[in-house]
């Protein structure tokens, strides 16, 4: 008899049948597909409105996998796969000649990570091919690290939410590639730099390149509310300016006194970096949602969690 679950073997079969599933990571919700059926790729690209340039991830069920996925393993990636994962580290490597072209956006490289949450973990084991999940959110939008957030964007159109609670860490994956052995960071996440480089030493830094073509989706606009969001490291002179103004506040660990503001979300009241970046997405939803006419969010300090989090929050407050 099998022990799994009612939802996991309705996701099997709803991937199985080449369609999507919401599924639950450490980091943010995914919109998964099997990799190897053009179809669902295809949907995965038309429900989030993603240009095709911007390749996906691959999720596999354990290191072993990553075999199958790729044609070459650097011993810097071999250490950091085998130090993070299950986790929310992604290795772009040299592809398998096996990975679809609409995965990689024709690139020579594929993104792959095991993540590392029971339920999703419980489902890659059971399939018996690797899902490719984009964050399950409508292109440029801010990411889902609830399943509620998942339901208002797509609710009339995925069959299923695997419901796995919020998520841990709630910002994306930091993702590391490669370039003659050597490791170069493409995106900020939920691994700090200082954690990275004390397993494989000095990685130089490319996460700021709109046109990157090694990181194609790393855009300047990005995570973003629909809001007006300014990032300021002096909220009190900020108000000043939106005097008048509905204004919600997104301060990392203090409170702000002022009769112009509207609601205030503090990241965290400790100072914890973790528990910010935790939090950080489920803030921009609840303050996205007021109707303000201003967000004002706070710099956090530029190190551990808190880069990646800034890096967030710039790409949310940049405007073109
Ligand atoms: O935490 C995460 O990584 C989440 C969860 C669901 O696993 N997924 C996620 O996927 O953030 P997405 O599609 O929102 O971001 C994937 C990014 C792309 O924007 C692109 O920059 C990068 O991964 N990427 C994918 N394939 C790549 C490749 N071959 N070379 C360089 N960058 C790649
Ligand atoms: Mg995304």
């Amino acid at each position: 008899m099998s022990l799994i679950s009612k939802d996991i073997q309705k996701a099997i079969t709803i991937l199985t049948n080449e369609d999507l599933v919401a599924i639950p990571t450490e980091t943010v919700y995914g919109l998964a597909g099997n990799i190897f059926s053009e179809k669902a790729v295809k949907k995965i690209f038309s429900t989030k409105k993603r240009p095709h340039f911007n390749p996906l991830i691959v999720h596999i069920a354990s290191i072993d996998a990553l075999k199958k996925v790729v044609s070459y393993i650097p011993e810097k990636a071999q250490l950091l796969a085998e130090t993070f994962w299950p986790g929310s580290l992604t290795l772009v490597l040299k592809k398998n000649p096996t990975i679809p072209d609409l995965i990689t956006a024709g690139k020579d490289t594929v993104a792959v990570r095991v993540p590392n949450h029971p339920l999703t973990l419980e489902l890659l084991q059971q399939l018996s091919f690797p899902l490719a999940a984009p964050s399950a959110n409508p292109f440029n939008s801010i990411s889902p690290t609830k399943p509620e957030h998942v339901a208002q964007y797509f609710e009339n159109e995925i069959e299923l939410i695997l419901d796995g609670g919020p998520c841990k860490n709630g910002i994306e994956s930091t993702i590391i590639g490669f370039e003659n052995d050597e490791p170069i960071l493409y995106r900020l996440g939920a691994i700090s730099i200082e954690t990275i480089e004390k397993v494989i030493g000095k990685v130089h830094i490319k996460n700021n390149k709109e046109e990157n073509p090694e990181a194609p989706g790393m855009l300047l606009k990005h995570y973003a509310p629909k809001t007006l969001t300014v990032l300021t490291s002096d909220i009190e002179k900020e108000i000043k300016k939106f005097e008048g103004k509905k204004i919600g506040i997104l301060s990392f660990n203090s409170t702000h006194k002022s009769d112009t503001i509207f609601h205030e979300i503090i990241l965290s009241p400790s100072g914890n970096l973790e528990a910010a970046a935790t939090n950080l997405y489920d803030a921009l939803h609840e303050l996205d949602a007021l109707q303000l006419d201003v967000i004002i969010a706070e710099k956090l300090p530029e190190i551990g969690l808190g880069v990646s989090v800034n890096d967030r929050l710039q790409r949310a407050a940049f405007i073109n």
